[in-house]
């Protein structure tokens, strides 16, 4: 067991396939509506996506959960939807309803996209105010959406059930959804890559739909697409670590292990911990996979279950986080108690 020295990282210690004890911790949507002094910000910036683009007041939610929390990173605050804004798509968040896109819906649809870089400035920016607040030891994670999942909020104008209408399109005419995943594989490169470059020192690729593809469509919008993008970026920058989340795959998280190239895979909550220990921890560091639900439940079942983890997962690469994002409900003292039975402070 490795104790890294404190201004090294221990997330990167565990990306880099060391089993770091106690393992390094952070939680997806760290930053967010469970914690008031966020909601305090918020109300100050106006609509969610004001909010992304000052970078200022980004950077100051980016940094709340630290200030609580012993924790092992931050991650940038922002959201995979700027990936769409960056291309010239309307992209807002409805209060209460979740982000509302003016939807592609073929072939045709792709000449209303352009490419400008400018319209990241703002992340980057967030990005390079960040790294002046924190300790050299606490790394900030850079990420973007997978190709899919971008592409699912692009199609159907926001979320769905079962992404339906981005489904038909890649069966349709598989052509000219080709064309979409590729103008997202390129742009999202450039993204990561500039993220990199403001000071991100992981990243993290989300693919919240991924689950709902059958293997072959599964291999072809989903794998292919995250290799591309993780070798384009490796090309630039080889020593940055990159997590995959194949949010929903199951069992097919190991072929996308292996096909991805991605550094450290990050488990849903539905994964299995004994199938999580032995087909992929055995190849390359994990991730994960408290249920939300329990964390915002607190309690004795939630002691019990962080054990269990620790237990089957801390003798190898692990990185202890959630299965999913935590959700607005959570209380603060939950999240604080969860640091610190998994630091050992209990
Ligand atoms: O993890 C972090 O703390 C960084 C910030 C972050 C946000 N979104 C902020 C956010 C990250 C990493 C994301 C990723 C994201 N965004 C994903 C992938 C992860 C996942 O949850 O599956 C997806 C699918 C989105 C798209 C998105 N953004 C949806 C569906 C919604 C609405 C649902 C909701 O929770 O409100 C958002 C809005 C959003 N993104 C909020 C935050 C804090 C809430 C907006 C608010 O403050 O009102």
């Amino acid at each position: 067991m490795l104790r890294p020295h404190k201004s090294e990282s221990r997330l990167i210690a565990a990306l880099s396939g060391k089993a770091v004890s106690p393992p390094p911790i952070w939680l997806m949507r760290q930053a967010g509506r469970y914690l008031p002094e966020y909601r305090e910000v918020r109300a100050k910036a106006g609509s969610f996506l004001d909010l992304c683009l000052n970078p200022e007041l980004a950077a100051e939610v980016t940094l709340q959960p630290l200030r609580r929390f012993d924790l092992d990173a931050a991650i940038v605050f922002s959201d995979i939807l700027m990936v769409p804004y960056a291309l010239g798509q309307k992209v807002e968040f409805v209060e209460g309803e979740g982000p509302k896109l003016e939807p592609i819906r073929g072939g045709k649809d792709l000449a209303r996209l352009d490419q400008a870089e400018g319209r990241f400035a703002a992340v980057y920016e967030t990005l390079e105010r960040v790294v002046l607040e924190l300790p050299s030891g606490v790394p900030v994670i850079g990420f973007c959406g997978a190709p899919w999942t971008v592409a699912t909020y692009m199609v159907e104008g926001g979320s769905s059930k079962d992404q339906a209408q981005a489904r038909l399109w890649a069966y349709r005419d598989p052509f000219s959804f080709q064309k979409l995943i590729d103008l997202l594989v390129e742009t999202s490169i450039v993204y990561l890559l500039g993220q990199v470059k403001a000071g991100a020192r992981v990243l993290q690729i989300f693919d919240s739909w991924a689950g709902g593809l059958p293997e072959d469509e599964f291999a072809r919008w989903c794998s292919y697409p995250t290799r591309a993008i993780v070798a384009g970026v490796k090309t630039e920058v080889p020593d940055v670590p990159i997590i995959g989340f194949p949010r929903g795959a199951g069992a097919k998280a190991e072929t996308y292990a292996r096909e991805t190239g991605i550094d450290a895979i990050g488990c849903d909550t539905s994964m299995p911990l004994g199938f999580m220990r032995e087909t992929l921890q055995s190849r390359l560091p994990i991730q994960g996979n408290l249920d939300p639900l329990l964390l915002l439940a607190g309690g004795e079942h939630l002691e019990a279950r962080v054990a269990r983890i620790l237990n089957m997962l801390e003798a190898g690469p692990f990185v202890f986080n959630l299965g999913h994002g935590i959700l607005p409900d959570t209380p603060p003292e939950h999240v604080a108690r969860l640091v610190e039975l998994v630091k050992g402070k209990v």
